[in-house]
């Protein structure tokens, strides 16, 4: 494999891998399924996978509270059947990332056992166990990113409390503490020497405190909530130059890091991908914007135009957030400033208009696709799956669901483990029922239905990202082409990429449009191309706009464009 910056320009998968194919028949996605199911993800077409945890864990928080950070979870198989992944993945040309939660452990870790046990100083020394500030009161009032605060007292007699930024199974590390450093040097080289191509950091912002632990005075500082005690700490970035020189040195070649950073500015998050840092950290300031084109337009203009050294990250879903089907078929709130934190595009909405919303999210990937930088997916996207909002509540496992008293939905709708038939038992994820129930009209997004169709989703996914290729790739530049406002379109290279946000089928003027459609056909007439709403549509060489008058429409003026405008707040 070329090694040169694979990472710049590639599409990366995610497999959430309990939910992604079930190979020894327990309703729990494992390696053994994930191998078998190889041969769609490459012919998806992407250059790399990042799995979501897979070490041994209580799955507390779905293995963000790991318990051993060198073992597999026997509940995705054997260390030989994660072996046996890397090879295989290899061989066809895949890399693999590994997702590292380093800010915390598992309250089942040895470490935090041993620490509430024996009341050792050096054990405790390695969280944070703090004295409350009075009767009943925990020492600060960080709040935990999950609801409620972010101190439990510890279950050990001591009457002393710990921190945990997540749910109260997932104690923070202290990481001024020499043994939390060296442990994750070792955690890294041993999972490099492995064959592992590289980390996704789980929570990147979060590894430091502030010293002393500060109460936070509240939001008035106009960072949206963002408690700049608890995130993002200088000393944070210590941690990435020395994973750095780990990962820059490895005998078999430069391995990649990915960060999730959560920081409310890009002046912030520009620290964490410095050349000695992290390769990468995640754009979400896209994910965040609701569907509309000056939002959109605005936002990959401000990041490309302040550009992290190794290129843009993209990315409109993960595990954390609503499905893009689901989030683009709800009301678009437009009005609101954006969000910094990974739960916002996680919460409790009104109707879906699953029609609409698929519509949008398959004009949301030509966009994405088409623009310089990587990009990463999340499984279950390319078969158009709606987030699935109606789970019994019995079967809900997010502590995010729990510690809110059910006022959020949390993230469990996103994991339901994936369609592969129509006609088989648990549509082929298993042959035992799935640890999280699928819906009865889940089998009409089936795997095996889509492959056989053209018009599918998964096809869409499949030529687009074949196509990216050979249209997009070269050029790193984006130059915005004049459009109606409700439209974003740009050309790079030697192509252009359209995509029409508004409610009006706007008319192109184009000699060779690609034939490729996110919503319906693209209706052509000579050298004019419809493109409907919610459309988008990839071009060789430049588009124009063709005035709607001449075509015997009404053309656009700019009090009709304003209109179409507030309209996409359905
Ligand atoms: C971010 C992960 O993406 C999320 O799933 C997890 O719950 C938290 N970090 C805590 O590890």
């Amino acid at each position: 494999m070329d090694s040169h910056r694979w990472w710049r320009e590639a599409v990366v998968y995610q497999v959430y891998l309990r939910s992604f194919a079930d190979g020894d028949g327990d309703g729990i996605g494992d390696f053994r399924g994930l191998i078998r199911r190889l041969s769609y993800i490459t012919e998806l077409g992407v250059d790399a996978i990042w799995l979501s945890p897979c070490f041994r864990s209580p799955q507390r928080d779905s293995g963000y509270d790991v318990a051993d950070f060198m073992a597999i979870d026997p509940v995705y198989g054997t260390m030989a059947d994660f072996e046996a992944f890397v090879d295989a993945a290899h061989s066809v040309g895949l890399r693999v990332l590994l997702d590292l939660v380093p800010n915390h452990v598992s309250s089942d870790h040895e470490w935090f056992r041993a620490a509430l046990s024996g009341g050792d100083a050096q054990a405790r020394a390695r969280f944070f166990f703090r004295p409350g500030s009075g009767p009943g009161e925990p020492p600060n009032n960080w709040q935990s990113v999950f609801g409620g605060s972010a101190w439990s007292v510890a279950d050990d007699g001591s009457a002393e409390w710990y921190m945990h930024s997540f749910d109260a199974s997932q104690p923070d590390l202290d990481w001024n503490n020499a043994d939390v450093l060296e442990h994750f040097d070792v955690v890294l080289r041993h999972w490099f020497d492995l064959g592992v191509d590289g980390f996704r950091i789980d929570v990147a912002h979060g590894l430091l405190k502030a010293d002393g632990l500060p109460d936070w005075p509240g939001t008035e500082d106009g960072t949206g909530g963002h408690n700049r005690a608890q995130w993002d700490q200088p000393a944070v970035h210590d941690v990435y130059r020395r994973w750095r020189g780990i990962a820059s040195s490895h005998p078999t070649g430069e391995k990649y890091l990915v960060g999730e950073v959560w920081v409310p500015s890009r002046d912030r998050m520009h620290r964490y991908v410095r050349a000695d840092e992290l390769h990468h950290a995640f754009e979400f300031d896209l994910l965040v914007q609701p569907w509309s084109a000056p939002r959109f337009r605005e936002t990959i203009d401000r990041i490309l135009r302040d550009q992290p050294p190794e290129g843009p990250v993209w990315t409109l879903s993960n595990h954390d957030v609503h499905r893009t089907v689901t989030r683009y078929g709800q009301t678009q709130v437009l009005d609101r400033p954006d969000p910094t934190d990974m739960l916002a595009a996680a919460r409790r909405r009104g109707p879906v208009d699953v029609e609409l919303g698929t519509a949008r999210a398959r004009a949301a990937l030509l966009l994405l696709l088409a623009l310089p930088g990587a990009v990463y997916l999340y499984q279950g996207e390319e078969l158009g799956l709606p987030e699935v909002l109606d789970l019994p509540d019995s079967a809900r496992t997010d502590p995010v669901w729990s510690r809110s008293g059910g006022a959020q939905l949390g993230r469990d709708g996103c994991r339901v483990p994936l369609p592969w038939s129509r006609t088989q038992r648990y549509f082929g994820f298993s042959t035992m029922e799935p640890w999280l129930p699928q819906p009865d009209g889940f089998g009409a997004f089936a795997a095996d239905d889509q492959i056989a169709d053209p018009g599918s989703t998964l096809t869409l996914y499949r030529s687009a990202i074949a196509s990216r290729r050979s249209l997009f790739r070269s050029d790193p530049g984006l130059e915005w082409l004049p459009s109606p406002p409700n439209v974003v379109a740009w050309r790079r290279g030697d192509s252009s990429c359209v995509v029409n946000f508004g409610t009006k089928t706007v008319l192109l003027d184009t000699d060779d449009a690609a034939p490729l459609a996110s919503a319906a056909a693209i209706e052509r007439h000579d050298r004019v191309v419809h493109l409907v709403p919610q459309g988008a549509l990839w071009a060789r060489g430049e588009v124009g706009f063709v005035d709607r008058r001449a075509h015997g429409s009404r053309q656009t003026t700019p009090d009709a464009a304003r209109e179409e405008l507030q309209s996409t707040a359905i």
